[in-house]
């Protein structure tokens, strides 16, 4: 199976991974002949893209670390905890002096939750105990690629943020408490975000100074939530507040600055009051991650290799180069079930394919099977190609979201 844009899809293709609605249950099963009308629900569940079978690479299953019936689950119980904290956070705050007046009415109380906000905070920390648990028998992200909608961005892009998190914070050695803390930090890092105004955040193009303005704000109002919530800690406060601060200083909002390593950390951390903390760095990387590989209003998703080869060149003055530096250990830059092309310089030169395993210790050279020629017709005897195997062969990602990125001609006789 591979993964298709709905732009590209052709009616007849055979849905592969079943899709889920917002609260985790099933709209429509793996095996669902796509038909047009069909096409038209996943449009409208706000889907870019689904996995399907249709005779080429059927045999490839990209395996998430955490499947998408768990992802739907936990994004509804981020949704769930958003709104109560935001509906709390509005009746106590409500009034003029923008965010600074709303924390000022805040004041120093707790947030109390309601019954409903208790019950989605109560299945948020079941959910982190499973989320934990599915990354640790998890080695990398080998067919990492959940599927985004329009309309719950900011809740599947949280969830997203605390699978890569754990996933770096497990390879860092983190104590199974810090973990936690980590990922209740990055599934709550934008809630602030509530209180920016939405055709903001959804705006395709540039933004105006005022408009930055506003949407700066969330990290610290984030916190300021946040750290009146009954956690345990109020570490996952500080993911919220730091995760767009950067290692050479120049992020927002306080221009905190990092030295680009993991190590020495507990000396500083006391002593060194302008510089982020660990989980916060992790977060960082684990958010930019998560919006690169992902379609924004603005910008459609990077291509695999475009997304680890972007964090490579922010790392050292934007992001964390020792935790990229991990991150590039754990994340492929060519996942299983992803369409690849052949650079110049091989005999395969211009071939196209579906990558079908990513070996742990090299994990940027994957096994493909090359199953359409340079001139884009489907070869009879498709090629499995282990590329490290051939020095001269190169890959590139082909975007996900393209329309029919994988073939230049209409195949003929495959059956769907
Ligand atoms: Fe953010
Ligand atoms: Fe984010």
């Amino acid at each position: 199976m591979y993964r298709q844009s709905l732009e590209g899809l052709t009616p007849g293709a055979v849905l592969a991974k079943t899709v889920y609605d917002d609260v985790g249950r099933p709209l429509l099963t793996a095996g669902t002949v796509l038909s047009s009308r069909y096409v038209d629900a996943l449009r409208a569940r706000g889907l870019l893209s689904v996995y399907v079978r249709d005779g080429l690479a059927d045999d490839v299953v990209p395996v998430d670390i955490v499947t998408e019936q768990v992802r739907a689950t936990i994004t509804g119980h981020v949704a769930t905890t958003f709104t109560s904290i935001a509906l709390v956070a509005q009746e106590r705050g409500a009034g003029p002096g923008g965010v600074d007046g709303m924390v000022d009415r805040l004041g120093e109380e707790p947030i109390a939750l309601d019954g409903g906000g208790t019950r989605a905070l109560a299945d948020l920390y079941a959910d982190v105990e499973y989320l934990i648990a599915e990354v640790l028998e998890h080695d990398s992200a080998a067919g990492l690629a959940s599927l985004k909608t329009h309309s719950s961005y900011t809740f599947e892009h949280s969830v997203d943020v605390a699978v890569i998190g754990v996933l770096l914070g497990r390879r860092l050695g983190m104590p199974r408490d810090r973990l936690r803390e980590l990922a209740l930090g990055c599934l709550m890092h934008d809630i602030g975000k509530t209180y920016v105004d939405q055709t903001i955040l959804d705006k395709p193009g540039p933004l105006t100074g005022e408009e930055f303005a506003a949407i700066q704000q969330h990290p610290y109002l984030g916190f300021e939530l946040l750290r009146r919530m009954p956690f345990r800690s109020l570490l996952p406060a500080h993911v919220a507040y730091q995760h767009h601060e950067k290692q050479g200083g120049g992020g927002y909002p306080r221009g905190l600055v990092g030295d680009n390593t993991v190590g020495a950390r507990t000396v500083h951390e006391r002593i060194g009051a302008g510089r982020m903390l660990l989980i916060a760095e992790i977060g960082a990387v684990a958010d930019v991650y998560s919006a690169l590989a992902s379609d924004r209003p603005y910008r459609a998703a990077l291509p695999p290799d475009r997304v680890t080869a972007t964090l490579t060149e922010m790392a050292g003055p934007h992001l964390n180069a020792e935790i990229v530096g991990w991150l590039r250990r754990l994340v492929p830059s060519y996942p299983v079930g992803s369409w690849v092309e052949v650079r110049p310089g091989s005999r395969w030169a211009g071939w196209r394919g579906v990558v079908t395993a990513v070996p742990y210790a090299r994990l940027d050279e994957p096994r493909v099977r090359l199953l359409l020629d340079a001139g884009g017709e489907e070869v009879a005897d498709p090629v499995d190609l282990d590329v490290r195997d051939h020095a001269n062969v190169r890959l590139a990602s082909l975007p996900a979201t393209a329309p029919d990125p994988h073939r230049r001609t209409a195949p003929t006789g495959r059956s769907a």
